[in-house]
């Protein structure tokens, strides 16, 4: 087994992974043998007839008949291979298997949240082994790009629409899951994991993850954390560390306390007041539970000097 830039290259971990795997290396295999042929030809030629003294007449050959035929039709039968492999295997992605699972997946600036079945929610893409999982993915804000490397699944999540795109975990394991269309700042930090587990132990984490989310796991679950530090960096967002019970300046001179009805207003309408030196990106949370908000409050007014 390969592994190039943190990507499974053989050994495929997904039927996905291998569909896709066997049409790249028929196209390379092919494209390196040609170029091998053509440059390997250039340089035998260009040595075998290089001028040596006095040039003589050249030959009068004007075509080969036969070698024509031969580089026209070889091509065509090796391009209408690909095009026909390439479209079964596209099909293939493009469609699910029926008895998938399917799990939903809102992205926005800069998180992705995974919604199950059961109502529960993740900020990790959890899922049993050898099970087919469809993703029916939107938006909240700009255009996302959900890619999984290691089976070489990517689609574009958009506002206003639902994609779809299907893998299967062959083996447990933790794979990269990524944002690949730049969202604005914090994309690169559209980073989770997708954690392939063994059916009982898939069972066990549903039943461990209903119910409200901790804290710790909401902020981070929600995408606080991509912009709020808790250590007293200013981040995109202004710091968590000691914000409970602060005076915050708005960017309309205004001051405002930071209790907890600012907290909640902070996190449902976060553009109702912009803290002076701060853009106003943050998106609104239409997804979150009055649990959930209550548990977030009291995780950020826990964050003291
Ligand atoms: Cu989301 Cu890049």
């Amino acid at each position: 087994m390969l592994n190039l830039l943190g990507m499974q290259i053989l050994g495929a971990v997904s039927p996905t992974t291998k569909m896709v795997d066997d049409l790249f290396w028929f196209v390379f295999i092919v494209s390196a043998f040609f170029f091998a042929i053509v440059t390997g030809g250039i340089i035998i030629l260009v040595a075998l007839y290089r001028r040596r003294g006095k040039p003589g007449l050249t030959s009068g050959a004007s075509h080969n008949t036969a070698l024509e035929i031969v580089w026209s039709i070889l091509p065509v039968i090796l391009v209408v291979i690909i095009f026909f492999w390439g479209f079964q295997v596209f099909m293939r992605l493009s469609i699910s298997p029926g008895d998938s699972m399917e799990i939903r997946v809102t992205a926005r600036k800069w998180n992705w949240l995974f919604k199950y079945p059961d109502g529960s929610r993740s900020g990790q893409l959890v899922v049993p082994v050898e099970q087919p999982v469809r993703l029916v993915m939107s938006s909240e804000d700009v255009i996302h790009s959900l890619f999984i490397p290691d089976f070489r699944v990517k689609m574009d999540v958009l506002p206003n629409r639902y994609t779809t795109l299907w893998f299967q975990a062959d083996k447990a394991g933790e794979y990269d899951l990524l944002c690949t269309e730049f969202c604005g700042d914090g994309h690169s930090r559209m980073y989770t994991k997708v954690i392939a587990l063994p059916k009982d132990e898939f069972e066990k984490w549903q039943t461990e993850n209903q119910g409200t989310a901790s804290g710790p796991d909401l902020f981070v679950m929600y995408g606080c954390a991509t912009c709020h530090s808790l250590d007293g960096k200013p981040g995109i967002g202004p710091t968590m560390k000691g914000l409970h019970g602060k005076t915050e300046t708005l960017a309309d001179g205004t001051t405002v306390e930071v209790d907890d009805n600012y907290l909640r207003e902070s996190i449902l309408e976060p553009q109702a007041k912009i803290v002076r030196g701060y853009q106003p990106v943050m998106p609104a949370q239409p997804d979150i539970t009055s649990d959930e908000l209550d548990a977030l409050i009291d995780f950020i007014k826990s964050q003291q000097e």
